[in-house]
């Protein structure tokens, strides 16, 4: 993804993906010729990890498996140096309520302190999106929930191989 294609990068922990992040990913595609899914080795808000890094990258990979426009990638270190190094000056995040802004705000204005050049822009999903967190989902599914409206049917089979069917309402 080089040249003169206009490249957003939309990084996060993606633990799991949501249906909240594909609607984000699909806006965003709407404003860059490509998307890159940056999957983070190191976040800002310290987290464990339900998922290995390396098999959350394999999953919204196979997610994206017939987008050519979306690539997903895992990366280190900071993520205006990632961004740089694609030859990327977009940033895309959701926001999905005022509680989400304070921490966006901040990381907004520090990567462009770190890289002037970079613009971050905030998109919000779409309204039925605007309560979920993979935070939710991790917390409804590993309560043996149905989480099947809230994440794509790849990511779905991931959550009930990992804690049984009652997450997929079986
Ligand atoms: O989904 P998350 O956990 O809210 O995403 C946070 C993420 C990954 C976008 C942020 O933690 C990040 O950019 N991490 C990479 C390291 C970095 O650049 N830190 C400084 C951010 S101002």
């Amino acid at each position: 993804m080089t040249g003169n294609r206009r490249i957003a990068i939309y990084p996060g922990s993606f633990d799991p993906l949501t249906l909240g992040h594909d609607d984000i990913v699909r806006r965003a595609l709407k404003l860059a010729d490509g998307v890159v899914i940056a999957v983070a080795e190191r976040t800002t808000q310290a987290k464990d990890p339900a998922c290995p890094l390396d098999r959350r990258v394999e999953i919204i990979s196979e997610v994206y498996a017939d987008e050519p426009s979306v690539e997903v990638v895992q990366f280190s270190g900071l993520l205006v140096d990632f961004a740089r190094a694609r030859g990327a000056r977009l940033i895309v995040r959701g926001l999905r309520a005022v509680s989400d802004f304070e921490y966006e705000f901040q990381m907004a204005l520090m990567n462009r302190s770190l890289w002037p050049e970079i613009e971050v822009i905030f998109m919000a999903p779409a309204t039925n999106y605007t309560f979920l967190s993979s935070s939710l989902v991790r917390e409804v599914a590993s309560l043996g929930g149905d989480v099947s409206a809230f994440v794509p049917p790849i990511v779905l089979d991931h959550l009930v191989e990992y804690y049984g069917p009652r997450v997929a309402g079986r």
